[in-house]
């Protein structure tokens, strides 16, 4: 029995794991469509990619358009695939919800597991992008390409970069390599992977990156190009969850740290019976030092605490500056704030215990 099949065996009582054997496997399932073409379906939920400008000024709403209208301004994306597409939602990813989270993903598990469906593309607003893509990677587990795209411009905007953003989704949807890759993010000519891709900009083009591992692709003239694998994504093995029977998420808060941070959101969280808290600490995840007493406090109260940290790359590690052995804390390694929110929110669908919870983030 080779490393990776012991590991699946001695990890399978843990969660259900699967090999990038395994996605590969169910991926080549999938056919090929007519004329040839690879069948992939748009999901819209709205997003700048989807916004209006009012006038010549600078402000626009989000989640306006539909996604025909997007389609229609990128009609050499028929050439690349058999298109088709349903309107999810049409908002401003900041009003993004786990209630569309579920509804998205148990569709995206429905047309997946359909073998004349070859791969999603999801559009979506920039701000929350990363989180979506975050939670559908942990949900997903068919290896058929899922990519997720937005854009900075709203789609009437001079100069907008939604439709090129479209159509490099459509290139990447549509390759062979992109498969068993978990959930991939395109954007001005980038392929990120969902893990480590994040919001780096409020205004540029350029808004996302990878800060911790870089980009896995980039997107030329109607070819996606491949630099690397993510073993995290294949070969290494994250934690997947099925949320299938669920209809909401348990609740995890965010308390941002800095110089003189007050206790008072960590109290508060605990007053409203939170079941889990993630501290975006200062640093390696470090903390004031009436925050670091209120999350023992919470900690030993059962409360799930995951330390991250509020700086852009880097990852946070267990017991290094602070002993989470003795507080009971859970450390984050690479995953920023708002995407250990995403795993810890699933992983106490599994279990409250912070050792348990700890091995899931050292997978992920
Ligand atoms: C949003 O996230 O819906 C608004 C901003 C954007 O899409 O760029």
């Amino acid at each position: 029995m080779g490393y990776f099949d012991k590991l699946k065996k001695a990890m399978s009582g843990f969660f259900p794991v699967q090999t990038r054997e395994d996605k590969d496997a169910k991926a080549a399932e999938s056919v090929a469509g007519p004329r040839g073409l690879p069948n992939i379906h748009v999901l819209a939920t709205g997003g700048t990619i989807a916004g209006k400008q009012a006038s010549a000024g600078p402000h626009y709403h989000a989640g306006e358009h539909g996604i025909e209208a997007l389609l229609g301004a990128v009609p050499t994306v028929r050439g690349l695939a058999n298109i088709s597409s349903e309107q999810v939602t049409n908002i401003g990813s900041q009003d993004m919800d786990e209630k569309t989270w579920l509804k998205l993903v148990h569709r995206v598990n429905e047309l997946l597991a359909r073998a004349d469906v070859d791969g999603i593309i999801i559009t979506h607003g920039t701000d929350t992008l990363e989180e979506t893509a975050c939670f559908l990677d942990l949900t997903v587990p068919s290896g058929k390409p899922v990519v997720l795209v937005g854009a900075m411009r709203p789609a009437d905007a001079v100069g907008a970069d939604g439709p090129a953003n479209l159509f490099d989704a459509v290139v990447v949807a549509s390759s062979p390599d992109s498969a068993a890759r978990g959930v991939l993010v395109a954007m001005n000519g980038n392929v990120f992977e969902a893990r480590d891709v994040t919001k780096v900009s409020t205004t540029a083009v350029q808004a996302f990156a990878a800060p911790n591992f870089g980009p896995l692709g980039q997107v030329h003239d109607g070819r996606v190009f491949y630099w690397r694998r993510s073993d995290r994504a294949s070969a290494r093995q994250q934690p997947e969850f099925d949320v299938s029977g669920l209809d909401k998420l348990p609740a995890v808060g965010i308390v941002y740290g800095h110089a003189n941070a007050p206790a008072l959101p960590v109290t508060a969280l605990v007053e409203a019976q939170y079941r889990g808290i993630v501290s975006a600490g200062v640093g390696n995840g470090n903390l004031y030092h009436e925050v670091l007493a209120a999350l023992a406090d919470a900690a030993s109260r059962g409360i799930a605490v995951v330390r991250s940290s509020r700086v852009a790359a880097g990852p946070t590690m267990r017991g290094i500056e602070l002993d989470d052995a003795r507080y009971g804390f859970i450390a984050a390694g690479t995953l920023n704030p708002q995407k250990a929110r995403v795993l810890l929110q699933l992983a106490l669908t599994r279990t409250q215990e912070p050792g348990e919870i700890q091995k899931m983030f050292d997978y992920c």
